[in-house]
């Protein structure tokens, strides 16, 4: 299991923290919190230990266990984090002082152990130049600084020193801990469904919700891939830290952006539920309702991946999506040769559309591999299988 150590200091976005460590402690990492004497008197040790069923520490000395609590701590950490950082924090840590336990365990951190700071204050202090300083010397030093926020702040002031969203505190986690096994490649992925306009209120759509592309974007970054999602309409964030996020409306867009950008990547991945057929017409005006039966005229859409397939370089992979409701690994295995991919990733789409997990076959021209998991899970086992 993956060792956190987390330092608190006393900066008023210190509850914030008890979320991040509440969040952590799902991810399943094992913590331990080290805090000053002053965010002890705003947050007590104990709502720490409970929320992160953790150890808590801030003592320099331990008279019980007869351990030197900031070695032993630093040992066995494979990241440290430092949030909130205060003012007086990050300087101390920047021209090694260590006088208390938090910059104490700080200074016996090995040097390539990472390390990010999260730094939340007033705007004015954050731009203070001493600071700003300290700031780089801790970069210098190799360590992944997450910059604050603008918006309001505790004192009532609106500028610059907000805490981050903690999403981006464990998705920076995981990129610092990640082999980093798509280094130097392009990964390209398509997600969700697309929304076929009728008349200006109505559209055709699908219950895509595009989780697996999402999970796929996130994974390929971690795994230092430059990464591009090309989006439909979802209600999910935009992965934190991926280098192109494009929203687009229509199976028409879709093909528009991927069109684009497609010769520049290495790894195309089409998670996207392209709709079939569009409207042959949209209405200007909304359409009225009349006691007649209607009949909706629709056009077959461009097919991307089967276009993909037939301009697709030799070196470029490129993986296809099929959401079946029978014989799955029969129509991929199809799929698979009519548009030359080089993998199929098949699901039973009655089973995992919408869900956080899925069970999908990873399917090439002579292997046929199972993966079950959550959606992250499975996104990183296709990734590894298809280098
Ligand atoms: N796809 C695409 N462009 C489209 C339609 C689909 O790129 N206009 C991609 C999807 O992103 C997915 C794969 O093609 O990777 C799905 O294949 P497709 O043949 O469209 O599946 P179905 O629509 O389910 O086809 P069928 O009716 O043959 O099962």
């Amino acid at each position: 299991m993956m060792h956190i150590l987390l330092g608190v200091s006393s900066g008023i976005a210190i509850y914030k923290t008890v979320d991040l460590v509440s969040k952590l402690r799902k991810e399943k990492y094992e913590i331990d919190v080290v805090m000053t004497e002053n965010a002890s008197k705003l947050i007590s040790p104990s709502v720490f230990s409970a929320v992160g069923n953790c150890k808590v520490y801030n003592q320099t000395f331990d008279v019980n266990d007869g351990w030197i609590v900031h070695t032993e701590l630093s040992k066995k950490t494979d990241i440290f984090v430092l949030a909130p950082a205060t003012v007086n924090t990050i300087g101390k840590i920047a021209n090694g002082i260590a006088d208390n336990l938090l910059t104490t365990v700080a200074a016996a951190i090995p040097n390539n152990t990472p390390k990010i700071v999260v730094p939340t204050m007033n705007t004015r202090m954050y731009e203070n130049k001493r600071f700003q300083e300290n700031l780089k010397k801790l970069k210098q030093d190799g360590w992944y600084i997450i910059e604050p926020e603008v918006g309001h702040l505790a004192c009532g002031e609106i500028g610059k020193g907000r805490y981050p969203d903690n999403m981006l505190i464990i998705e920076t986690i995981k990129f610092l801990t990640s082999d980093k096994i798509l280094k130097n490649k392009k990964v390209l992925i398509t997600a969700g469904p697309t929304k076929e306009a009728i008349d200006p209120i109505r559209f055709i759509s699908n219950n895509s919700s595009g989780k697996m592309g999402y999970s796929l974007a996130r994974v390929a970054k971690r795994l230092g891939a430059y990464t591009c999602l090309i989006s439909g309409p979802t209600y999910l964030d935009k992965p934190a830290l991926i280098d192109e996020f494009i929203k687009i409306e229509s199976a028409n867009d879709m093909y528009n952006e991927v069109i684009k950008r497609y010769n520049n990547f290495d790894i195309i991945i089409m998670t996207a539920a392209v709709a079939d057929y569009t409207p042959a017409t949209v209405s200007e005006q909304k359409i009225k309702k009349t006691n007649k039966n209607m009949n909706l005229s629709l056009t077959p859409t461009k097919d991307i991946l089967l276009e993909i397939g037939q301009k697709k370089r030799k070196n470029q992979i490129l993986i296809g999506f099929a959401a079946e409701t029978e014989d799955i690994i029969k129509y991929a295995k199809e799929k698979l040769l009519n548009k030359n991919a080089d993998f199929i990733v098949a699901n039973n789409a009655r089973d995992v559309m919408g869900k956080d997990s899925t069970k999908v076959y990873l399917i090439s021209k002579n292997s046929v591999s199972e993966f079950e998991g959550s959606k992250e899970e499975v996104a990183e086992k296709i990734l590894k299988s298809i280098i």
